[in-house]
C-alpha cells in the first residue's frame, strides 16, 4: 500500500510543502513530486527552494513536478510559471444532487443489450486493458513532456490498485458478456465519488457512455446515495457532455494544475 507524506523545506521566514507521490513516480518511471503550498516573498526565494528541493531529491531529466493551485491563489500559479511550470489544466470537483434526479427521465437505444454489474477478479485484464487505451484528455497524455507509454501504463495500474482497495469496481457488459466499458467509485459514507470510468475505444460516440454514467447514477440511487462527487478536468469535453446531459452539477474547488517535467 503506498503512504505519502508531506515534507518541508524552509529557508527563514519561506517555506515549501511538497510530497513525494509513490503511485505516480513507480507508473511513470520517475520521481513525482507535488508541491502542496508555499509561502515566499518573491519568485527568486522560490526558486531557491525548489533548487533546493531538486538537490536533495537528486532529481534528474524526467522527474515531475506538479503542483495544483486554487483559483484565488492565481499569482502563486504565476510565480510557478516564471520559474518554468507549464499550465496543464483546470480541474474542479463536480458536485450532483442525486435525491432530485429521475433517471426515468431517460431512454437509450438498444439500452436492454447492457448491463452494469459489480465486477470480479476475472474481469482485471480486459479492464486493464479498456484503461491502458482509452484516456487521452489527462493532464499525463496532454503533457508532450510525459511518454505516452507511462501515461497508458499509469492508467493500468490504477485498475490493479483499485482491485486491490476499498474500491467498488463495475463492469459494463453487452449481451455476449463482452466487457465494453468500467466504472469505479469510492463508496464514502456520505457520498460516492467517482473515482475512474471509461469506455472501450470501439464503443465511444454511440451514446454509450451517457449510458454507462446513466446506469452508475441509477445503481447508486437504489443505494440510497443522494450524492456524487467527482474530480474532472475541464480538458475532457466528452465527459463533461455526459455530465451536462444527465444532470444538473454544480462544479467547485477550481484548481489550476501546472507542471514543469525537468
Ligand atoms: C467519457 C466517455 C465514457 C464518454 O463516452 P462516449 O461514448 O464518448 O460519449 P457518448 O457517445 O455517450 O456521448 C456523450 C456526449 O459527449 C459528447 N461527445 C462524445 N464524443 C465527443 C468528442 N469526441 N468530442 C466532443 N464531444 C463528444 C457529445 O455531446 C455526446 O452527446 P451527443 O451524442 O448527444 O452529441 C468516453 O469518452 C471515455 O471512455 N473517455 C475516456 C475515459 C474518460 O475520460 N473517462 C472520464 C473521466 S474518468
Amino acid at each position: 500500500m503506498f503512504t505519502t507524506q508531506t515534507q518541508v523545506i524552509q529557508k527563514g521566514k519561506s517555506a515549501l510543502h511538497y510530497t513525494i507521490i509513490p503511485w505516480d513516480s513507480e507508473y511513470l518511471h520517475n520521481t513525482t513530486i507535488e508541491i502542496e503550498q508555499f509561502t515566499v516573498p518573491s519568485k527568486a526565494i522560490l526558486k531557491k527552494l525548489i533548487d533546493q528541493l531538486c538537490h536533495k531529491h537528486t532529481l534528474k531529466k524526467g522527474d515531475l513536478l506538479v503542483s495544483k493551485i486554487p483559483l484565488e491563489n492565481y499569482a502563486k500559479a504565476l510565480m510557478l510559471h516564471q520559474i518554468g511550470f507549464y499550465y496543464m489544466e483546470q480541474a474542479t470537483t463536480l458536485d450532483i444532487d442525486l435525491s432530485l434526479w429521475n433517471g426515468k427521465m431517460f431512454t437509450f437505444p438498444n439500452e436492454d443489450q447492457y448491463q452494469l454489474i459489480q465486477a470480479n477478479a476475472a474481469d482485471q485484464k480486459a479492464i486493464q486493458h479498456i484503461a491502458q487505451t482509452t484516456f487521452t484528455a489527462d493532464r499525463y497524455h496532454l503533457d508532450p513532456r510525459i511518454p505516452k507509454k507511462y501515461a497508458d501504463y499509469r492508467f493500468k495500474k490504477w485498475i490493479e490498485n483499485s482491485f486491490n482497495n476499498k474500491d467498488t469496481i463495475y463492469t459494463c457488459i453487452d449481451n455476449t458478456h463482452t466487457i465494453i466499458g468500467f466504472f469505479i467509485v469510492n463508496e464514502q459514507k456520505e457520498y460516492a465519488e467517482f473515482r475512474l470510468a471509461g469506455l472501450h475505444n470501439a464503443y465511444k460516440g454511440k451514446g454509450l457512455g451517457k449510458m454507462l454514467y446513466h446506469h452508475m447514477y441509477q445503481i447508486l440511487k437504489e443505494k440510497k446515495f443522494t450524492r456524487i462527487a467527482s474530480v474532472i478536468s475541464l480538458n475532457n469535453i466528452q465527459v463533461m457532455n455526459v455530465y451536462m446531459y444527465l444532470t444538473q452539477a454544480k462544479f467547485t474547488k477550481p484548481l489550476i494544475v501546472l507542471h514543469n517535467v525537468l
